[in-house]
């Protein structure tokens, strides 16, 4: 039986999947990893332990799957997007990459835009600079680590530095390229004028192609350290939220829209021409194909909100544990409302400094409320998110796809079909990313002949909605207007607020 392998290079796990042509998933294995903080608003990861742990999963699957495996007809990609790392000659490593979570570069867009005026580069990327991007990371390292920078040779985003242990060849695809925000989003090509203006070496950006192509074979040595077969066709993928899109059937204008919550939150939607916001108060990126980009917008602290109250409020609950709370509280948690920003805000204000914050406590507030009220304002974030993408382009769904982990959960669905009001329908298989991977994978290959007819082979919808209650809808407006408000009104204390760097 044909099938295809996706590998998802998550910032808080690997995912590897096989799946078959019709889309179900036969085997799944995944690994665990953290993100450093050496200080509290720098985020980083060691590529070989991103690497040593997709090489487990690999492993797995070939001793679980040991026919599927030799069945593989291609390998695909996808992986967190915007992160920097940097090789020396050898392919090495030069330091931890720095991930998108990554805060520490305010300075640094400072002085990218003294030398590129936002006016010519928001322009030509399509997007306004942010924290956490590898072009704002770049000019930190080359201004705060000029002997790495000196010794680096080739520059890769996450999933590219898998790919390359896999295949050997150094590259990125269109959608990852675009999300470094040094890029020429409209012409798919890296922004050589600007890159140039800001003396970075061009030497080091890597050849960009679409993500369906084929970047090269499985090497010997891959198929000694996993098992799988040499000479396995491997694709170049894409960032997740564009694998995602893939998984979830969003390769056609404005059709369907995605409600995503993985570690981060977002909504999509695909576009036929390079559309972006005047305001910037969205992302404007290259989707898989070459007439396609997608716009996005995203709020930082998705599921991470639900990990950090596990972790650090309910010293190690499990999310199944935080949702049997949860139900305990009312519907708009008595008031008690959560602004998630734990990570800095992306969209719509883009400010690192924003912090998180509970709203309207009261005596009557119990640890229900909060893990409800958590899950709540992650899902306002999506609500704000949706609104400034309605404004983008002037047009609103009428259903929309809900998915990652979030997607899971019956309490988070229903949050989000109450608070856009809208029936929200899911994937059959709840792997998106994967998916999108593994049949980016199947088009390269040429087993379907465009991303349409793979979408419609795996790609299968929840037949019944969930429908929203009209009750909930009135409650969650209400609050909603409130949660608009609370970043405006703390703006000023945010960006003076004394504890903005500090070493953990
Ligand atoms: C998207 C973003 C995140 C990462 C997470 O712009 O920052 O979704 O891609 O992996």
């Amino acid at each position: 039986m044909t099938c295809f392998l996706g590998i998802d290079v998550g910032t808080s796990s690997v995912k590897s999947i096989l799946m078959d042509m019709e889309g179900t998933i036969l085997g799944i294995a995944q690994r665990k990893y953290d993100v450093q903080k050496p200080r509290a608003d720098w985020a980083e990861q060691d590529a070989d332990v991103l690497w040593c742990a997709t090489k487990e999963t690999l492993r797995e699957l070939v001793q679980k799957y040991p026919r599927q495996a030799a069945d593989l007809a291609g390998i695909g990609y996808s992986g967190q997007m915007h992160g920097l790392i940097l090789t020396d000659e050898s392919g090495r490593p030069v330091r931890p990459a720095i991930i998108w979570e990554d805060q520490r570069s305010i300075e640094e867009i400072g002085e990218i835009y003294r030398l590129v005026p936002p006016s010519v580069f928001n322009a030509v990327t399509m997007n306004t600079l942010s924290t956490g991007y590898l072009a704002s990371s770049l000019m930190w390292v080359m201004r705060n680590e000029p002997q790495n920078y000196m010794r680096a040779r080739h520059i890769l985003l996450p999933k590219d530095y898998i790919r390359f242990k896999m295949c050997g060849e150094y590259g990125t695809d269109m959608s990852d390229a675009s999300s470094a925000v040094i890029f020429d989003t409209a012409e798919r090509t890296w922004a050589n004028q600007i890159i140039s203006r800001l003396g970075m070496d061009m030497a080091l950006f890597p050849e960009c192609h679409e993500s369906y192509e084929i970047a090269g074979m499985l090497t010997e040595s891959c198929a000694r350290a996993t098992g799988l077969r040499r000479g396995i066709p491997v694709i170049y993928g894409g960032g997740d939220t564009l694998m995602h899109e893939v998984g979830t059937g969003m390769i056609s204008p404005l059709r369907p829209w995605v409600a995503n919550i993985g570690t981060s939150c977002q909504v999509t939607c695909a576009m036929n021409s390079p559309l972006c916001d005047d305001l910037f108060r969205t992302n404007t990126f290259c989707h898989v194909k070459e007439d396609l980009w997608m716009l996005m917008s995203c709020n930082l602290c998705g599921g991470a909100a639900m990990k950090w109250m596990a972790k650090n409020i309910f010293s190690g609950l499990s999310f199944g544990q935080l949702d049997e709370m949860a139900i305990k509280a009312p519907v708009g948690s008595d008031g008690l409302i959560f602004l998630p920003y734990l990570n800095g805000s992306r969209s719509p204000e883009n400010d690192p400094r924003a912090k998180g914050m509970f709203m309207g406590i009261n005596m009557s507030h119990t640890g229900a409320h909060f893990v409800r009220s958590t899950m709540e304002g992650v899902v306002y974030s999506l609500k704000n998110c949706m609104e400034v993408l309605k404004s983008v382009v002037h047009a609103e769904p009428e259903t929309m796809i809900a998915s990652g982990g979030g997607a899971r959960g019956k309490l988070f669905l229903q949050m989000e079909a109450d608070a856009f009001n809208k029936p929200i329908y899911t994937t059959k298989e709840a792997e998106q990313s994967c998916v999108g991977a593994a049949a980016t994978a199947a088009v390269g290959t040429g087993y379907f002949s465009s991303y349409e007819e793979a979408c419609a082979a795996v790609v299968h919808f929840s037949q019944t909605p969930i429908e929203p209650i009209a009750e909930h809808v009135r409650i969650y407006e209400e609050y909603f207007s409130i949660y608009r408000e609370l970043y405006g009104h703390n703006k000023d204390l945010f960006a003076d607020y004394p504890a903005n760097s500090p070493k953990e």
